[in-house]
């Protein structure tokens, strides 16, 4: 039977992470503080320039932070350092800020805050995360996602961005920023997640009385479908918050949706479509959604007894090695590695292309198995 502790894994996991370090050295001498979304002919462009609120622009830090704990190489430190200061534009301009302050800060400032106690880089992360909860509605116990006149929308992805608000309790000590967090994960419970683990990507709740409204379709194929990268930051979102919180409702949901991810990924050799339920043809893959599901599988597994783990263990290196083996960009010379990420269903121009936060998890999960990582969220 296939299974984790065979130390054919943990080979093949120090061969790509030497490969990784290789590249993620010439890529850092070449794109500098630049902030990486897209690679056009293996180049990145500078999405600082193009729109500094722009909710991946924290990856490139939090790529140069895990490297830097990886390695210790202190040219990692002072890229993200660069990073750090030029993020301070969209900081420092609330009305473009939206739910991604998470996504943003938990990758700059806060990992720098972490791994180095600098002051303030500790103040920009409780700054961000004032921002984020200024989007609480008390009304729908909900974060509000979006700007652009949508005060009831709300959307899975943004559990990710719950973990700044318990990280501002614990530096704190206030417990409101976590209560807001909690009633905004509990509120994903009850109107994201459906009963067979599948979820819908947005919810629009009555802004005023709280009430729902719509189930609308989001990233995905259509409404009711199930966009993979959503199903994703439900099983890694839902298990980060089991994890600040203890509450065992939120590890069974964590839970739920990997059997459900699990199940849909091996029919497609781990390599998963970009929605499960979408028609059979055109098929269109999102190897992000493989490399976050799996990051949270290996965190899921840390949380489970001895003979649950192989199932979460087993099933993240499958969807690892199935990007590395298919959908890697090993050139020193060309950005990105991971290639075949889809932002979004039915938008060509960024569908099966490489995404910085593709790479970011798949490095996470490659650090994870190797234990050389260290917890952004
Ligand atoms: N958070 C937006 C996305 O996953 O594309």
């Amino acid at each position: 039977m296939e299974n984790y502790k065979d130390e054919k894994h943990r080979q093949w996991a120090d061969k790509v992470y030497q490969k990784i370090c290789q590249k993620m050295e010439a890529q850092t001498r070449r794109v500098g503080t630049d902030i990486p979304y897209i690679p056009e002919n293996g180049r990145y462009r500078d999405m600082g320039k193009e729109g500094i609120h722009w909710w991946t622009n924290g990856f490139w830090s939090g790529i140069l932070w895990q490297m830097f704990h990886a390695t210790g190489e202190e040219l990692y430190k002072d890229t993200a350092r660069g990073v750090e200061k030029r993020l301070d534009q969209a900081l420092d301009h609330y009305s473009g800020l939206d739910h991604d302050a998470g996504f943003i800060w938990l990758h700059a400032a806060v990992a720098d805050y972490r791994l180095t106690g600098d002051e303030e880089a500790k103040e920009r992360g409780l700054k961000a995360a004032g921002a984020l909860a200024s989007r609480f509605n008390p009304a729908g116990q909900y974060l509000c996602a979006w700007n652009g006149n949508r005060p009831g929308h709300m959307i899975i992805d943004c559990l990710m961005n719950t973990p700044l608000l318990f990280w501002a309790t614990r530096e704190t000590k206030d417990p409101r920023f976590a209560l807001m967090a909690e009633r905004h994960i509990d509120t994903a419970l009850k109107y994201i997640v459906r009963e067979d683990g599948s979820c819908n990507h947005i919810v629009v709740l009555d802004p005023l009385t709280g009430e729902f409204v719509d189930n609308p379709g989001g990233q995905g194929y259509e409404q009711g479908s199930s966009w993979s990268r959503g199903q994703a930051w439900a099983l890694y979102g839902f298990l980060l918050a089991f994890q600040y919180t203890g509450k065992k409702q939120y590890q069974d949901a964590s839970k739920r949706v990997a059997h459900y991810f699990l199940a849909n990924a091996a029919l497609t050799d781990y390599v998963p479509l970009l929605d499960f339920r979408a028609p059979l043809e055109p098929v269109y893959y999102d190897t992000t959604a493989g490399a976050i599901a799996a990051c949270g599988l290996l965190a899921l597994a840390e949380t489970v007894g001895e003979y649950e783990k192989n199932l979460y263990q087993t099933g993240a290196i499958k969807l690892l090695r199935a990007i590395e083996e298919r959908h890697c960009n090993w050139n020193f010379d060309e950005d990105a590695i991971v290639d075949f990420g889809s932002a979004k269903y039915h938008r060509e121009s960024d569908r099966e292309v490489p995404i910085i936060y593709g790479d970011y998890f798949f490095i996470e999960g490659i650090l994870r198995l190797v234990e050389k990582s260290f917890l952004i969220w």
